[in-house]
């Protein structure tokens, strides 16, 4: 094994580093530095609160031993999702260890050869990685663009799915999703939508923007993930009955994995628990939000009215080059490169916390102008 793998040649691992390389566009891994965070999804703070040494429940596993389907199936896990469900008005919730597994776990095992899926063009790497899985036809549309949505429902085949994200985590604009709805049901299409950075964001009790807009009932399925703004890790699918026992059945994802433990399972109940009643911390995040919105700065911002604020400055070498001059004020920004975001595009993604100040958030926008 060990001399099958010295043997084996690498050359277009090489290539494609190298490559990276005269992008500019090369990824390390780095240590956290102790800064001002303006960059984890840690929305509410929330992961801070729910240090395990703030549970008293010192008896929770860290660790279920298995899959759901064998050893891993256990009644806090069940109850959760019966709490989930409930919170966000679905008749059904079925918890993934991730975001990324809940989506890959869905669109690959779902749509199937003969169906067509429209997901919109910048939708997250999890919703392209399942698509790509799935035997059914898929095509893009363009960012938010209705017109060509419907244009592509007209001509498509079989079971119909239309992806897209609530709120999109490199620009933080929302979907249009009430028009989206009735041209899904126009064209009898499935409407999956995921609420990854709308979760314990949006809406008065931080349930997402669907229930905002109050179209749970017309959604075929929605992914509310943990490791955002409830400081947790894990994720969820909602839908209806049938949707559960198909994915138990069919999503290689859900099957093939170890359960997460309880002590995972125990802080996402918490977190469940606190979270609803942050009214105070979704009300400075809204006032951070006006107050970036409202800064001129001398570069673009795009619109967005949550946490996630995109500023663009294009070119690799540029954004780095701007982020690190905010690195050096113990301001945590990372730059978003091509080819993570389309070229031209490149970005600071600043992400605001209800623990930021008003303040730094002034330092920063200060820093930019
Ligand atoms: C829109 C969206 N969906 C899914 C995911 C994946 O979630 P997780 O980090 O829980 O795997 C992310 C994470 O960045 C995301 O932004």
């Amino acid at each position: 094994m060990f001399l099958s793998l010295q043997l084996m040649k690498e050359d277009f691992l090489h290539k494609k580093l190298e490559e990276r390389k005269t992008q500019n566009a090369y990824r390390e891994l780095k240590l956290t530095e102790a800064m001002v965070d303006f960059c984890s999804n840690d929305y509410l703070g929330l992961s801070k609160l729910l240090h395990p040494d703030s549970s008293s429940n010192g008896s929770l596993k860290h660790g279920s031993t298995g899959s759901r389907l064998l050893a891993g199936n256990y009644p806090l896990i069940n109850e959760t999702e019966k709490q989930i469900a409930a919170f966000h008005a679905a008749p059904s919730a079925l918890v993934f260890n991730s975001g990324y597994d809940a989506n890959i776990g869905l669109l690959s095992s779902v749509p199937q050869r003969g169906d067509t899926i429209l997901y919109d063009y910048l939708s997250h790497a999890s919703i392209r990685d399942g698509i790509r899985l799935s035997f059914a036809e898929s095509f893009s549309f363009a960012h938010n663009n209705l017109d060509e949505l419907e244009e592509k429902l007209k001509k498509a085949k079989g079971n119909k799915f239309v992806v897209t994200e609530s709120v999109f985590s490199m620009d933080g604009d929302l979907a249009p999703l009430t028009e989206m709805i009735s041209i899904c049901e126009k064209y009898e299409a499935h409407l999956i939508v995921d609420e990854a950075h709308a979760t314990g964001v949006i809406g008065k009790n931080g349930e997402g923007l669907v229930q905002d807009l109050n179209l749970q009932s017309r959604c075929f399925a929605r992914i509310h993930t943990f490791g955002k703004a409830l400081g947790c890790h894990g994720a969820v699918v909602l839908g209806s009955t049938a949707l559960r026992n198909y994915l138990i059945n069919f999503s290689r994802a859900f099957i093939y994995t170890t359960a997460l433990p309880e002590s995972s399972v125990m802080a996402i109940r918490m977190s469940y628990e606190l979270f609803p009643n942050m009214h105070a911390e979704r009300e400075q995040l809204r006032r951070l939000v006006q107050e970036f919105q409202q800064s001129p700065i001398k570069f673009n911002k795009q619109h967005s009215s949550t946490p996630i604020q995109a500023v663009i400055v294009p070119g690799n070498e540029e954004v780095k080059y701007v982020a690190g001059q905010l690195q050096a004020k113990q301001f945590d920004i990372r730059p978003i490169l091509y080819p993570t975001v389309p070229t031209n595009s490149e970005r600071l993604r600043i992400v605001l916390h209800s623990f930021n100040t008003i303040e730094q958030v002034r330092s920063v926008t200060g820093s930019l102008q």
